[in-house]
This record gives C-alpha cells, structure tokens and sequence, in this order.
C-alpha cells in the first residue's frame, strides 16, 4: 500500500484571498492559475502495519507542527474513503524552497491527495483529487490539473462545488512564460492562512476586493481564451495589487514585499515603458513572478539578474497536473 506522487506548483494570476468556510477551506472568490513546469513536490505514501504513528518527513526532516497537523487529517480523510486503519509514513520533497512565496503548500497538497488515495487503492476523479487537496490547502485544489485552472468558489455549504477545473491544457498556450525571481529563501512573517483570516476580518476595503473579482476573472478568462498576454498581464498585476492593499490595509498590517522586491516591480514597470510585453504578480511573499511571453523571456530574465538582492531567476511553461510516478522516495 505505497504510492508516489509528483504533482507541480501553481501561480495565481486572479488571486484567492480569504474563506467563508475556515475548516473545510472554502473561498471567498473563484480564482484563476497557471501550473507550472519544473517546480513541484514528490510524495511518498506507505500505510503499513509497521508504523505505530503517522510520520511526515519534509525535505529530511521529521514534521511536528502545524504542517504535519494538516498532512494527518488528509491521511484521515482517505482512511476514512477507503476504510483503512493502518497508519502511514509521509515523505515530500520540494524542488524549490519551501514557504517562501512559491507555493509550496499547493504541490504539496495535490502529491498528498493523490499519492495517499492511490497507496490506499482508491482511484478517485481530479475533482474528488481536487476537493482533498482543497481541505489540505487550498491552492492545492488548483494543482491537480494542469494548465490554466479556475477554482470555483461553488456555493454549496459542504464544498462538494468548490475544486480546480481546467481551463484550457498546458498545450492551448505553451509560449505562456512565468519567470519566479528569487530575492531571499526565508520563511514568510505571515502564513496565508492566519493573514487571510485577518484581513476577512478587518479589512475596510475587503468587500472592495470581493466587489471586483468579477471582472477581473471575466477579464482574465477572455485573455487566456485569445492567448492575449497585454490582457492577461495587466488583469493579473492589478488583481495582485489589489490584493497587496487588501493585505496592507489589514490589522495588524500584513506586509510581505522586501526593498528587493519593490526594486524587481519598478525594474519590470521600466522595461514595459521601454517596449517589452512583461507584468509582475506577488503572492504571500517577497518573491516576484513575471509573466511574459517565451520570445522575450531571456531577455527580461537578463535585465532582471541586473537588480541587486536577486538571487535566482526561473523561467516556467504552463505545465501538466499532478500524477503517479514508479520510483518511491523511500
Ligand atoms: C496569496 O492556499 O496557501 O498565494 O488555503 O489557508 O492553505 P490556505 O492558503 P494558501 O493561500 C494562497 C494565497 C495566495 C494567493 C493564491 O495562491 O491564490
């Protein structure tokens, strides 16, 4: 009863920000991805009668927290589907830096779902995949598709409407380039997860940001429809910063950029006023993600080693979902 997953991050180009339902992790507002090629979690999951506790490795090391919390309610989730009782050993490993603005909860949460549903025999569709990844963390439920996904913020109180469908597959657009600058490999001040709460919360101009979402994500759709990168670019980076004033205006205040990070928006915003189709989107950290398109992605990935603090710059095609591989971590 072992199985291993590989399942790929996800950047959020209309944002999730904030839950109606905190326990079953249900959204606010529909919200649009890319997944993205190269940046992904592999997941191990043995049940064995062997182990007299759950255990949940990350990157070596044996989890306690709040993270190996989260790991063992979905193993619950899926003992309880498949009728198990046996406990299980967990091991991920993340090919980029955990917590730091790349979306590590969300490959992590898609490999969980579907190594452990696969480990205990269950053969479950992406949108149950979807659902379970969702209630783990929920731009987990974007990662189990590739491609362009929207996760709909269904209305149903037991969230059974509220899972990642695809879009359009990786291949509807592959010149589609998202560059991840790197300008520290810390952990964030702030998890989403306490930040969003707060700014539901307190936020004065939260129902602003609920009030717009609509036409961003109408916008957001038609640009990834027509492959219009001028469309999706500037739909993407003002639903960012709106975001970035929902978070800065929240009590107390969540502020996630760095000096370096605002450095990489004015390096972005000065080769846009120099004739080059790139925009920025940040998410619950310092990092900066620059959409633009394959032609002139070494080019703006060249300019944008030039600013000082970056440490790293990756550059990703839209890419496929999560899926099963043959060879286990352990
Ligand atoms: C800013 O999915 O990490 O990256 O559901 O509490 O686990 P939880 O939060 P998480 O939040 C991601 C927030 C974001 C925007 C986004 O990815 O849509």
């Amino acid at each position: 009863m072992k199985a291993t997953a590989i399942a790929p991050s996800n950047i959020a180009l209309v944002k999730y920000w904030g839950k109606r339902d905190e326990k079953l992790i249900l959204p606010q507002n529909s919200n649009i991805s890319v997944t993205l090629q190269g940046l992904s979690t592999t997941t191990t999951v043995d049940f064995d009668p062997k182990y007299q506790k759950d255990v949940f490795i990350l990157g070596g090391i044996e989890q306690n927290g709040e993270e190996a919390q989260r790991v063992l309610e979905t193993l619950d989730m899926i003992r309880g589907l498949g009728g198990i009782k046996l406990n299980a050993k967990v091991e991920s490993i993340n090919n980029f830096p955990t917590a730091a603005g790349l979306a590590s909860s969300a490959s992590g949460a898609a490999a969980l779902a579907l190594a452990a549903s696969s480990a205990a025999g269950l053969k479950l569709s992406s949108r149950d995949l979807s659902i379970i990844a969702r209630r783990n963390s929920g731009s987990g439920s974007r990662s189990v598709e590739g491609g362009f996904v929207e996760w709909e913020k269904g209305g149903r109180a037991d969230g059974q409407d509220s899972y990642g469908k695809q879009l359009y597959p990786e291949n509807h657009w592959p010149e589609f380039r998202i560059l991840t600058t790197i300008v520290t490999s810390k952990a964030k001040p702030i998890k989403s997860r306490a930040g969003m709460a707060q700014s539901v919360a307190t936020c004065p101009f939260y129902g602003g940001w609920l009030d717009s979402i609509e036409q961003d994500l109408q916008a957001m759709r038609g640009g990834i429809q027509a492959k219009d990168i001028v469309k999706v670019g500037e739909t993407a980076e003002h639903n960012a910063l709106k975001m970035h004033a929902v978070m800065l205006a929240t009590k107390p205040a969540i502020v996630y950029w760095l000096p370096e990070t605002i450095s990489v928006i004015q390096k972005v915003m000065e080769l846009r006023s120099n004739g080059m189709k790139c925009w920025f989107t940040i998410d619950g950290g310092p990092q900066v993600k620059v959409m633009c398109l394959q032609q002139e992605s070494e080019e703006i990935k060249s300019e944008l080693e030039k600013v000082p603090g970056v440490q790293s710059i990756g550059i990703h095609a839209p890419g496929p979902g999560a899926k099963l591989i043959d060879k286990h971590l352990f």
